[in-house]
């Protein structure tokens, strides 16, 4: 139930820090293994991860493409389902296939998992519903253990499937000796996380006025950054779009200029994200630019690449897991935009919890 809250989409949005707590629970802290020690052994004969899933959940496969390269030394594409169903890439000699999807019902993905089904390749499902089609059609299935989400708009869902695949990807790194797996403690980083998104949360008032000053009254956002920051940017985006019915576009930080910046008009918002040491510099002289323009700008930063002024800053985390704490904010925004406008928050219009139709 609700309790206390007057929507789902808010109490989903708060109950994120024990999510972390319990994905760190179940799969650190029990006697038994998780991960099926054959699950672990085809991952390891791989030769490319292909992660295939369809809106927040490709989003999460975004971020995961890095956790995955750099722990586990794989090549990873990530695919929109509905895309790759109808115009298979190449694959390479020894594809390995994860479906990311918070219901497990996602048609475009069920119609990607029977093909290679045929094809005899083996596949994982990381679903938050264990008994879902897509778990119980997949060679192997991992929960994600947020527990059930109610409200249309996926977010705790959303930074589960990011830490799951980072426990994946380490795991398989460990078994790979990949230096870089036995370098980061991932338990430790979801915990860290949870503290920081618990800061973002006890900052209610701060993050509705943000809202109020930014996006209440504008009928287009945009949403910058780099790496990790442009991932999380398209799904801050996205939220924004679907609950506040505010147009909102993610970019690529470098690709304003190469025509988006045509867009900017005086109070235009601009939500830029700094969440990497290597393109700070850069994606700071990108909100100059629109800034000069006209542009509302708003610079969402860990705390360690913070400048004076930034509107938001944010705990650090290892770089590769930042979007678990930098989308927290955007959440808020979507959020509290659609409440401002009288919007219903967790049945927004046109939309359905699972896309059963191809
Ligand atoms: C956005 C949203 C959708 C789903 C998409 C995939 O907030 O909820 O974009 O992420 O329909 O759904 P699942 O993850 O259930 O396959």
């Amino acid at each position: 139930s609700k309790g206390t809250y007057d929507s789902y989409m808010l109490k989903e949005i708060d109950e994120q820090p024990a999510v972390l707590r319990r994905i760190s629970e179940y799969y650190y802290s029990s006697e038994q293994d998780k991960l099926a020690p054959q699950l672990l052994d085809d991952l390891q004969k791989a030769d490319r991860l292909y992660i295939v899933a369809a809106g927040t959940s490709y989003h999460a496969g975004l971020v995961a493409r890095q956790l995955f390269e750099e722990l586990a030394d794989i090549p990873v594409e990530v695919q929109l389902a509905s895309e790759f169903g109808y115009h298979m890439p190449k694959l390479s000699a020894h594809p390995f296939f994860i479906f990311l999807s918070q219901s497990g019902e996602t048609a475009d993905s069920r119609q990607v998992l029977d093909q290679v089904r045929h094809l005899n390749y083996p596949t994982l499902t990381i679903t938050n519903v264990i008994n879902s089609t897509l778990a119980r059609e997949a060679e192997y299935s991992l929960p994600l253990c947020a527990g059930p989400e109610v409200a249309v708009a996926s977010t705790k869902a959303y930074i589960a499937q990011i830490a799951v695949q980072a426990i994946l990807a380490q795991k398989l790194g460990l078994r790979k000796k990949i230096a870089a797996a036995s370098e980061l403690d991932v338990a430790q980083q979801l915990g860290l996380a949870a503290n920081a998104i618990q800061t973002i949360v006890d900052q209610k008032d701060y993050l509705e006025q943000l809202s109020h000053d930014y996006f209440a009254q504008q009928n287009a956002a945009f949403f910058i950054g780099r790496g990790n920051g442009y991932a999380v940017a398209i799904e801050a985006a996205l939220k924004l779009k679907e609950v506040s019915y505010v147009h909102a576009e993610g970019f690529a930080a470098g690709e304003l200029k190469h025509g988006t910046i045509a867009l900017i008009e005086e109070q235009t918002p601009v939500v830029a994200f700094i969440l990497e040491q290597s393109t700070a510099a850069h994606t700071r002289s990108n909100v100059k630019e629109v800034l000069s323009r006209g542009a509302h700008t708003l610079i969402i930063s860990k705390q360690s690449l913070a400048q004076e002024g930034d509107q938001l800053v944010v705990a650090d985390l290892d770089e590769r897991l930042m979007p678990l704490v930098a989308i927290v904010p955007a959440q808020l925004f979507a959020y509290y935009t659609a409440v401002e406008r009288g919007n219903d928050v967790d049945q927004p219009r046109n939309l359905a919890k699972s896309v059963t139709v191809e």
